[in-house]
């Protein structure tokens, strides 16, 4: 089987570490590997299946000379805005966990549960993008449904972990519930957060939007058209809430025709890396201590609208560091591999 060179940019960073994590599980085809990150961490240490790699400064030129075919890009927009055109005229595919590349037409948005075949169309510019955290175990979940009955408009909550916002949303959120125990927590300075996180919860991730919605939540609504393929109404609240890092959203689906619960449950447990979670007399549903550190999308209190045959709600959790971010980039890249590679 062909190995390759592969890049990682943004090699210390939250999703970064998880990417070499998940990497070495699936054993990935790796050839040479390099890990990129700012100037502050070149010559740090990577470990990698038992072999020690340094942490290069991201360049320009790195991806030229060291021949790289997989460029995995997770340092922000404004790194893959500059840099990810370096990367894929050397000849590599980058994969963008960033948005700053998604709702670009000629770029594939790709879950590959959903629509592998999009990543054919990566050609067109050599990046693929990798979805919004909170989309991808959307998605996840509604692409079987809307096969099965047809989705006619979505709502939904979002209960966000401050993985989300990289290492330092994770430390604050510490540091934070440290001042608690030691009652200082009045005395915290937000940094990373617009408020408090410890104890609290934010209505507010990403900027607000003129249409009084915020980014994030606008990211849930176009995106989602975009891997479904289809103008699916959908409507989004996205919350921070203090958990260190998987997302739980609460989804309520509308769908053309009346439907069956046991119908869908079933269509839910024969998705790809769908897991259903849902005995309520046994006290047991999805929650973030479940899916994290885990690579499925757990799925639970699946039931019938009181007033509506048509309509279904769930609540559905993933770790945002893994399925919504590290997870769905390695699964691409390995479909890449499989179909154009
Ligand atoms: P560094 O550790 O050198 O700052 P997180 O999402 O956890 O905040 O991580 C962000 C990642 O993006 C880190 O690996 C970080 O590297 C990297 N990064 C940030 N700024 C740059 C930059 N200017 N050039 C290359 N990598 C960067």
């Amino acid at each position: 089987m062909k190995k390759y060179n592969v890049a990682i940019v943004g090699a210390t960073g939250a999703v970064g570490e998880e990417l070499f994590r998940i990497l070495e599980e699936v054993d990935f085809p790796i050839n040479n590997l390099i890990p990129l990150a700012s100037s502050r961490s070149a010559g740090v240490d990577i470990e990698y299946k038992n072999k020690h790699y340094k942490v290069l400064e991201l360049t320009e030129n790195i991806f030229e000379e060291k021949d790289i075919e997989i460029a995995f890009f997770s340092a922000g927009g404004s790194i893959s805005a500059h840099y990810a055109k370096f990367a894929a005229e050397a000849g590599a595919v980058v994969i963008d966990n960033t948005s700053h590349f998604r709702m670009e037409e000629n770029v594939p948005l790709v879950v590959p549960e959903c629509n592998p075949d999009d990543i054919t169309s990566w050609k067109n510019t050599g990046i693929i993008a990798n979805p919004n955290c909170s989309t991808i175990q959307m998605v996840q979940v509604l692409k079987p449904l809307d096969d099965a009955f047809g989705i006619k408009r979505v709502d939904v909550s979002t209960y966000q972990a401050v993985s989300g916002a990289g290492k330092a949303g994770m430390e604050e959120l510490v540091s934070q519930m440290q001042d608690f125990f030691a009652f200082k927590l009045a005395e915290c300075e937000p940094k990373v957060f617009q408020h408090q996180i410890a104890l609290n919860v934010i209505p507010h991730i990403d900027v607000f939007m003129e249409n009084d919605y915020t980014k994030e939540e606008m990211k849930m609504v176009n995106e989602t058209q975009k891997i479904l393929g289809r103008n699916i109404e959908v409507s989004a609240t996205c919350v921070r809430v203090p958990v260190i890092r998987s997302h739980s959203e609460s989804i309520t689906i509308h769908f053309e025709n009346d439907i069956s619960v046991e119908k869908a449950v079933q269509a839910l447990k024969d998705a790809q890396h769908v897991t259903v979670i849902d005995d309520p007399a046994k006290n047991e549903y999805p929650m973030p201590s479940t899916a994290s550190d885990t690579d499925e999308t757990y799925v639970g209190r699946i039931r019938k609208d009181i007033n509506r045959d048509n309509v279904l709600h769930l609540w559905c959790v993933a770790d945002q560091l893994r399925v919504g971010a590290a997870t769905n980039s390695v699964r691409i890249a390995q479909k890449w591999i499989e179909m154009e590679g």
